[in-house]
């Protein structure tokens, strides 16, 4: 068994909203990342996954749960307890237009994490995470500005810059979404070889298929929960919830067997401020019976391998 990096037990964030609004951005989730496991936290719009990588970070406090890396209780830990930890565990941002610095050139915006935590021999450290990231030879790249890049070599830079501290762990928020479709498999690509030596791999996406085809396990989230989670080919072959049910029905197939009638989910897009009573999912749920709006499920076994789901139906 690899190393567990990151585990996250029971994580409640919660926001204010004025005086009296809460928003339940993260509502009990649950999850770990060992060394060279890619998993994707997959979900729409609103479900929280960017608040939980953040919070994952210390980015943003935890109302309530545990967050730990390798052996360490980071939930409530110091900026300066933080700080080596920080070095072991690395985010990159969607957009890498709004995440690079324009001032500054290639080499200047990888070597500043160096600089933020004392490293020195930091241009044959620059040159190392630049060629590590794809960009090849380091030497071509490094006196540019971003302007003068392409959105996957800014990503590229963005990922040298995450890799010059020599991480154990990324953490990815939609890393391609706002790349071209023709440089996505590049940069998804990069981070699958990155798993391959050993790095653990937390991606956020809101897009199954690229989940199914990179991660080694998802987690699909829905308003603030873990609904389903398990090894990725067993989630898109053998969904059990209804709502990765739905999911998987509008990817496409490359088996003609595995092709579902696609589900379009009705009601409204869940509100945060307002969860349903019960099953979370009820009042979208196309097999929901009386007893989902006052039984609230929790994540239960449903095949091999970790596989597990929340609905009463299982
Ligand atoms: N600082 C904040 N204050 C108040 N509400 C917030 C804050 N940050 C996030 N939220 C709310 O928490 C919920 C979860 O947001 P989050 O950004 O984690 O979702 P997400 O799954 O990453 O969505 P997306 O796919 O759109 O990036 C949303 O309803 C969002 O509006
Ligand atoms: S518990 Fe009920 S509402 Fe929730 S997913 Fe299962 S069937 Fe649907
Ligand atoms: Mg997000």
């Amino acid at each position: 068994m690899s190393e567990t990096l990151l585990s996250i037990e029971d994580l409640v964030v919660e926001f204010r909203q004025g005086r009296k609004t809460r928003v339940h951005a993260v509502d009990g989730v649950s999850l770990t990342v060992a060394a060279g496991e890619f998993v994707a936290l997959v979900g729409e719009s609103g479900c929280g996954k960017t608040t939980t990588a953040q919070t994952a970070m210390r980015m943003v406090e935890a109302t309530s749960g545990t967050i730990r890396y390798r052996d360490r209780d980071i939930t409530h830990a110091s900026q300066r307890e933080m700080r080596p930890v920080r070095r072991e565990m690395q985010i990159i941002f969607q957009d890498p237009y709004e995440s690079l610095d324009p001032r500054f050139r290639v080499k200047d915006i990888v070597a500043e994490p160096l600089q933020i935590h004392g490293i020195g021999d930091r241009e044959a450290r620059v040159g190392a995470a630049l060629e590590r990231a794809g960009l090849t030879p380091a030497d071509l790249y490094m006196e540019r500005y971003p302007h003068e890049l392409s959105g996957g070599q800014r990503q590229r830079v963005s990922i040298a810059a995450a890799l010059a501290l020599e991480p154990t762990m990324l953490l990815a928020d939609e890393p391609v979404s706002m790349l071209d479709v023709s440089v996505r498999a590049g940069i998804l690509g990069l981070l699958d070889e990155l798993r391959q030596s050993g790095l653990g791999i937390l991606m956020i996406t809101h897009d199954l298929s690229t989940a199914a085809h990179y991660a080694d396990r998802i987690c699909v989230m829905y308003l603030g929960r873990i609904v389903e989670e398990g090894p990725a080919s067993e989630v898109i072959r053998n969904p059990q919830h209804p709502y990765t049910k739905a999911l998987v029905s509008v990817v496409p197939q490359p088996d003609p067997e595995l092709t579902m009638q696609p589900q379009i989910l009705q009601g409204e897009t869940p509100n945060p401020t307002d969860v349903p009573s019960g099953c979370r999912f009820h009042p979208r749920c196309p097999v929901a019976t009386a007893a989902c709006s006052s039984e609230d499920p929790q994540l239960r076994a449903a095949g091999s391998d970790g596989h597990r789901a929340a609905c009463i139906l299982l």
